[in-house]
């Protein structure tokens, strides 16, 4: 497998600055040279750059739409970019309102996707719904075919076509799920593993009926889309939204380590790393270091060891 890095420096899905600086910090704790070390190639294809927008105004309560619509473009393009070369496209955030993009361009060059979501939050918040107008609330429900008549006009939004159906889609973490939010998944009928399920069948159950629900039928390319804030705050703190009740670390590895077993994971984002939001340096470490594991994970780490195929 080789990975191809996507950095997206944005943040006006959210209010907090900082989660821009999320691709750079990964980077810089070696994420390129671990990855190699452990056999896997790497392109990387650097940071997108997104256009100023010069005025944008809330429509309704949606903050930002221009700038969060016109940065999830360029993003579309580029993880289709990633896919036509033949790498596992891995983009690293900035907000959660990213996963419009990555998910949009991955199905683009792809077709059908299995969506894993690994998060505190179930960010389907529609425009109207959404208790805030932060977009990195709302991203799956622009991606759901399910929810498309429910989607008001957006500016900047009108290349977004839903590519994602409400049975491919599987939620692992959540534990802070706002009210229109959970009426939203009970009628599409979504799995979801919140944090109680994790604690009820242990994370090798849910890891093993997330599989098994998604491949039923075929077996779909699988974008896992990773909030950083789904691990628990005294291991990752450095996030804008962090919530108590997490995944413990060990839980998030192994999430990783079975996704990467099925031979099927294609895309992966990880996202809402903001090192203003660690209060010491450790704190802010810590997350950054978790964050890259994540990713070692994703592409065949293993904590029993890993050697090459012809080591001897
Ligand atoms: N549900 C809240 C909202 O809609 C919080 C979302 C947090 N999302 C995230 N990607 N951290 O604004
Ligand atoms: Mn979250
Ligand atoms: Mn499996
Ligand atoms: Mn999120």
């Amino acid at each position: 497998r080789s990975a191809g890095i996507i950095g997206a420096p944005f943040s006006k899905g959210q209010r907090r600055g900082g989660v821009e600086k999320g691709p750079d910090l990964i980077r810089a704790a070696g994420l390129r040279e671990k990855l190699q070390a452990q056999g896997c190639a790497v392109k990387d294809y650097g940071n997108l750059t997104f256009e100023e927008v010069a005025s944008d105004e809330p429509v309704g309560r949606v903050k930002c739409p221009r700038a969060v619509g016109s940065a999830n473009q360029r993003l579309s393009e580029a993880v289709q970019a990633v896919k036509k070369d033949g790498h596992t496209s891995v983009m690293l955030g900035g907000d959660h309102s990213l996963a419009i993009g990555s998910i949009h361009g991955h199905s683009a060059a792809v077709g059908e996707l299995s969506v894993v979501w690994v998060d505190a939050h179930a960010d389907i918040n529609t425009p109207l719904t959404s208790p805030t107008g932060n977009i990195h609330g709302q991203p799956m429900s622009y991606l759901l075919r399910e929810l498309h008549s429910k989607i008001p006009a957006l500016p900047n939004f009108s290349w977004i076509k839903p590519c994602v159906s409400a049975r491919d889609l599987v939620y692992i973490g959540l534990r802070d799920v706002d009210p229109e939010e959970h009426y939203i998944l009970k009628l599409l009928g979504v799995k979801v593993f919140s944090m109680s399920e994790v604690d009820r069948l242990g994370v090798a159950r849910v890891m093993e009926e997330t599989c098994d629900y998604l491949s039923a039928k075929v077996k779909k390319p699988i974008h896992l889309s990773y909030d950083i804030d789904a691990i628990d705050p005294s291991v990752t703190p450095a996030t804008g939204t962090p919530v108590v009740g997490g995944l413990t670390y060990r839980e998030g590895m192994y999430i990783t380590e079975h996704l990467s077993q099925t031979g099927l994971l294609s895309a992966v984002d990880l996202v809402e790393v903001n090192p203003l939001r660690g209060r010491t340096e450790e704190e802010v470490q810590s997350t950054v270091r978790t964050a890259v594991d994540v990713l070692l994970g994703c592409f065949g780490r293993l904590r029993e060891g890993n050697h090459p195929a012809d080591y001897l």
